[in-house]
């Protein structure tokens, strides 16, 4: 694992939630469970190459690794040096040898072409500013037959982050979390988009209830996100308008069990041949 990478502002941000986020990220299986629905879906088997971009703490090249075997490799490129670092414990307490870390940006890689049977990205691509050149150049990167392998959320899963969008909207602020991939439809497209085939769309429906407070807290845990930043550039007064309208539309939401908290996910599959 190299131990610097060059980063724009936006990314050396994302790293740095992410390095705080590395004792904890495991918590609960929330993540785990997403990572493995990813790995079924993408019908991995022995022998192949596998490129997980966005490893984080390595729940799916650690899975993956696991059914490719001894004959198989899996490279897990991540910016965060934190949740790297929490991978690799994990792949030394497991026993893998298959598995190679990288800090890399996944928007700069450079594998040559025919690198990879299958290409996979958990949880992470609303993070990439440029996601369709991404995508088009991780297709390079893989095998004739290859499949790439997504895992989105809804424009609508969770709550707090939702309303929060509608709100800065009305304020003129365009805060873009699910854009590409927010319905069954923008996923398939985004994929034919990048040149891929065989498109397949897999809506899997989770969620849970939260209490208001839990919610209303977003507001300014947000902050420091590099995704809801822009809302800083909104003056005091309107800040104050934007923050009572939010409360008010969580708390018009609040039901006996709590707010509902879609988290509604799509598993995206596209091969490029
Ligand atoms: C929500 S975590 C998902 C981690 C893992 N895939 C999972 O399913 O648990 C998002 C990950 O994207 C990584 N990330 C964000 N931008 C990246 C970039 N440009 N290149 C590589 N990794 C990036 C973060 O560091 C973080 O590990």
């Amino acid at each position: 694992m190299n131990d610097r990478i060059k980063l724009d502002e936006f990314k050396q941000q994302v790293a740095a939630i992410y390095d705080r986020r590395s004792q904890t990220y495991d918590r609960g299986d929330f993540h785990l469970k997403l990572a493995n629905t990813l790995i079924k879906y993408a019908r991995i088997q022995s022998g192949q190459n596998i490129l997980d971009i966005a490893t984080g703490t390595g729940l799916v090249a650690i899975e993956a690794a696991k059914i490719v075997g001894k004959t198989g490799k899996v490279i897990g490129v991540d910016i965060s040096t934190g949740l790297l670092e929490v991978a690799r414990k994990k792949i030394e307490v497991a026993g893998l040898t298959n598995v190679e870390l990288m800090l890399a940006d996944a928007e700069n890689l450079n594998f040559p072409e025919n690198s990879f049977d299958r290409i996979l990205c958990c949880s992470a691509l609303p993070l990439f500013p440029n996601v369709l050149d991404d995508l088009i150049l991780w297709r390079s990167f893989l095998v004739s037959g290859g499949l790439i392998g997504l895992q989105v959320y809804a424009k609508t899963a969770f709550v707090a982050g939702y309303i929060l969008q509608l709100v800065a909207k009305r304020y003129g602020i365009e805060l873009i979390f699910s854009d590409l991939t927010g319905t069954e439809d923008k996923c398939y497209s985004l994929l034919q988009k990048a040149g891929f085939k065989n498109i397949e769309v897999h809506r899997e429906q989770l969620g849970n209830y939260i209490a208001l407070e839990e919610a209303k807290k977003t507001w300014d845990g947000s902050f420091n996100h590099p995704l809801v930043s822009q809302l800083k550039q909104l003056s005091p007064e309107k800040l104050a308008l934007a923050k009572a309208e939010y409360f008010a539309e969580l708390e018009a939401l609040v039901t006996d069990k709590g707010i509902w908290n879609d988290r509604t996910v799509y598993y995206v599959l596209g091969s490029n041949c």
